[in-house]
């Protein structure tokens, strides 16, 4: 195989970070080259500078052989080395045809755009990735997976020689994955190499050829995928053995602290159940299911159109997020570079701002106490951010999360309900959030999860929900051993016998 790509002693620094020392990465031509490394460690800034979004301090970029210089994602995109973000950047109210040629309509090539022309080249491109979507469907009317098909159909219209994919498949349901899965196959028949960033080890197993890891901004490995196994690849990633956690089983005497009583929004129905004083309740189904709805139901952001909510057996009105604050809940929502973090503000901004009153002294906020419990959180939560007045926006994914956590910790809310926590974050983050989320229920925080990983749930639950089309479909008490029914409660929405 030759070689097509190389990037070689890159190093990059942001203010009081070195992103990147050093760094060598070579791809060889037609084959799925995977990255990996923990939050923060240069993944998405390596590939940057490759598509030109930031400039290198140092080292040398070739392509097929020569040295070449991308000062603009423009030079990238003409080189040929095409990105999919993660923030997809499709425009949601034109159609499928209008967004893959939003480009072109600038440069029209004959001086002139046919659109009948353009249509019907889209459509073949949609096609070539064997897909069924209609080209004249608005984009806002697509779901996640498609629409990243459609960011993929753009990047074969500008001629890809190299596709960047980092972290695509976050936001994609398992059936979008493995469609996601059959279109890189097919794009490495038509000869294009794909870079692909992922947390989930399953994944670059299931599809990679070799892969390279990063830690702390250092090159640490290049190696076949077929020659290593999941724990060898992790402690590539975090640089020691990883020791497997111990959960308590115990369950713990069931206190009912919240009840929902026949919620009904705009997109669930009927939705009962009950919380327990330092439980782990799950809430699992598929994409679509109505587990973030529910969430959202409770924490005031949909209006309940019937139904109670009743807190250690008060019902209370929950209309907005900031009375759900004030009743002792938090959320952690789904989508955090949109919901959950405020990315323009400071690390230690987001971290007190929904606890501003606890540390408001007859109207002075003292300084002083803030500083020091965001010092002891970002410490505890091992965030990793050169200090708390660094923008958010320039902290990886995995540590806005932990921040986004840090400030339920500081408002030291009784309920804090979880919509996919570990999303985007690395494996031995991941655990640390498992053990934060013990950390709480132990010192008698009740938690809800939603989550569309299943080994997820089972690790830290005590209990799962199932959601079927906006509704509960099964209860499940016994999650370790209960992997299979739970599964097919999900996929068919059939009632499963409440088991006890
Ligand atoms: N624009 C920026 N300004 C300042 N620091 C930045 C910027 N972009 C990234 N960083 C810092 O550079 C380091 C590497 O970040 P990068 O986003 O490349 O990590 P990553 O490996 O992609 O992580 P994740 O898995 O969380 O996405 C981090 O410490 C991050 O905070
Ligand atoms: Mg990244």
């Amino acid at each position: 195989m030759s070689e097509i790509l190389k990037m070689q002693n890159i190093s990059k620094s942001f203010p009081g970070v070195k992103a990147l020392q050093n760094v060598n990465f070579s791809v060889n031509q037609g084959e799925v080259h995977c990255l990996i490394g923990a939050n923060g460690a240069g993944k998405s800034t390596l590939m940057k500078i490759l598509a030109g979004v930031y400039p290198k301090d140092e080292g040398e970029v070739y392509l097929q052989g020569e040295k070449v210089t991308m000062s603009s994602p423009a030079d990238s995109k003409r080189l040929g080395v095409i990105t999919i973000h993660q923030e997809l950047s499709l425009v949601e109210h034109l159609t499928v045809a209008e967004n893959i040629y939003l480009g072109s309509y600038a440069q029209p090539r004959f001086g002139f755009v046919s659109w009948k022309r353009l249509r019907k080249q889209a459509q073949e491109l949609i096609d070539r990735l064997g897909i069924a979507i209609d080209v004249d469907t608005p984009v806002s009317e697509l779901s996640m997976g498609h629409k990243q098909i459609v960011e993929l159909a753009k990047a074969l219209e500008g001629n890809a020689k190299v596709i960047i994919m980092d972290e695509p498949s976050t936001t994609l349901s398992e059936n979008e994955i493995r469609t996601l899965f059959t279109i890189i196959e097919e794009l490495i028949k038509q000869g294009i190499t794909i870079i692909y960033i992922s947390h989930k080890l399953e994944e670059l197993f299931a599809i990679g050829d070799r892969v390279t890891v990063l830690r702390d901004g250092k090159w640490v490995a290049t190696q076949k995928l077929d020659e290593l196994d999941q724990a060898s690849l992790t402690e590539l990633i975090i640089g020691y053995k990883m020791e497997k956690q111990v959960r308590s089983t115990e369950q713990p005497n069931f206190t009912e602290l919240l009840r929902a009583e026949a919620l009904h929004t705009r997109q669930i129905s009927n939705v009962s159940f009950s919380l327990g004083k330092g439980e782990v309740l799950g809430l699992y189904g598929l994409v679509g299911a109505g587990r973030t709805e529910l969430l959202k139901a409770l924490y005031g952001v949909d209006p309940l159109s019937a139904g109670a909510i009743y807190l250690d057996g008060n019902q209370v009105k929950i209309d907005s997020p900031s009375k759900a604050i004030r009743v002792g809940m938090g959320l952690v929502p789904e989508n955090r570079k949109t919901e959950g973090a405020i990315l323009g503000l400071s690390v230690e901004e987001n971290a007190v701002l929904p606890a501003y009153d606890r540390f408001a002294n007859g109207g002075i906020i003292s300084l002083g106490r803030i500083r020091s419990e965001i010092a002891d959180k970002i410490r505890e939560l091992n965030v990793k951010t050169p200090d708390a007045l660094t923008l958010m926006g320039n902290l990886s994914g995995g540590n806005q999360q932990k921040v986004i956590i840090s400030k339920w910790l500081i408002r030291k809310s009784q309920i804090i309900l979880f919509d996919e926590p570990t999303q985007g974050v690395d494996i031995g983050a991941k655990q640390e959030i498992y053990k934060i989320i013990q950390r709480l229920v132990a010192e008698g925080a009740s938690v809800i999860v939603a989550s569309s990983e299943i080994n997820e749930l089972q690790e830290i639950c005590n209990r799962i929900l199932v959601m079927f089309r906006g509704s509960i479909v099964g209860e499940f008490r016994d999650p370790q051993a209960q992997k299979e029914e739970i599964l097919k409660s999900a996929v068919t929405g059939g009632t499963t016998l409440w088991n006890t």
